[in-house]
């Protein structure tokens, strides 16, 4: 019989955990399908997709760096997709090509759920306005926070975010050294960690009661959680975040949920085996 396809599509690919995480959830739910990488041409993304399709894939995960082309290629798009301005998710359905966005659903999903952050009422600084930043935005402002505030390397792109999504809720652009007072929720959404730097955010915005969130993961804590744990923060990577993600595009192709929890603990115990050996 012919298993279902699905793969992760991007440029470098080797490196990405979704296969492990789909397999995991597959198993757990009992589905058939086959999960796979596909690396595409950095001028050949829609060919990579029409070439998977005629093969019978019936959907995708997207991630660096095509996550606009597919929210280009998509010939329909979920209401956050369209907000995000960018797509990780694609699915054939009704002779249409569907573009949704999983990422922020994931990490309120991490936060909320899994790590136990209330998000109504909070004060939220999110650090960053690039890709990242924006698919964040609609998800969080519809907890309805009290507040929150983008800051960013570049002011003007933080400006421009804090602009784009202030008709949901309240949001508010700020220079990284203007910030003022405690936050009760800091959320790095800035590509910084991958080159172990820190984002030049004031130890000021930390305090015990502080909840920092580093979209990035790994084996070891990152720069940006060792310095907000030091100014009394409570810390988390985004490992929930990239199993929520993944168990909802899940949910979008298979119309079935997953349990999370056991496929976050052994992804976080693979995680440090491979930075021990390193
Ligand atoms: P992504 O899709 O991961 O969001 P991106 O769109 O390239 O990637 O955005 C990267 C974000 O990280 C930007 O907000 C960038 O700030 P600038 O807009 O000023 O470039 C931010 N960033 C990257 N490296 C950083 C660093 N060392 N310190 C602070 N911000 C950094």
């Amino acid at each position: 019989m012919e298993l279902d396809r699905y793969a992760v599509v991007g440029n470098p690919i080797a490196h990405s955990r979704s296969p492990e995480i789909h397999a995991q959830f597959a198993q757990q739910t009992k589905q058939l399908l086959r999960y796979e990488r596909l690396l595409a041409p950095f001028d050949g993304f829609a060919e990579t997709i029409a070439e998977f399709s005629r093969q019978g894939g019936k959907g995708l995960n997207v991630t660096v760096p095509f996550k606009l082309e597919a929210y280009t290629l998509a010939t329909s798009l979920t209401a956050r997709a369209e907000t995000a301005g960018a797509v990780n998710t694609l699915f054939w359905r009704d002779d249409q090509l569907w573009g949704d966005n999983t990422d922020g659903a994931g990490l309120v999903t991490d936060l909320n759920h899994n790590a136990g952050v209330t998000i109504a009422d909070r004060r939220i600084l999110l650090l960053g306005a690039g890709g990242a930043a924006r698919g964040v935005m609609l998800p969080l402002l519809q907890m309805r926070p009290a507040q929150l505030t983008v800051a960013n390397r570049t002011s003007s792109k933080a400006i421009d975010l804090a602009q784009l999504f202030s008709s949901h809720g309240k949001v508010a652009a700020s220079e990284y050294e203007q910030l003022q007072g405690r936050f009760d929720i800091v959320i790095n959404a800035t590509s910084a960690s991958l080159g172990h730097d820190l984002p030049p955010v004031p130890e000021t915005v930390f305090s015990e009661g502080t909840f920092a969130y580093d979209m990035m993961y790994g084996g070891k804590q990152t720069v940006f959680m060792e310095f907000a744990a030091k100014h009394g923060a409570a810390i988390r990577d985004g490992l929930g975040m990239l199993i929520e993600q993944a168990a909802e595009s899940f949910f979008l192709w298979r119309g079935i949920r997953p349990d999370t929890g056991p496929v976050h603990a052994a992804l976080r115990r693979q995680l440090i085996q491979s930075a021990e050996q390193a």
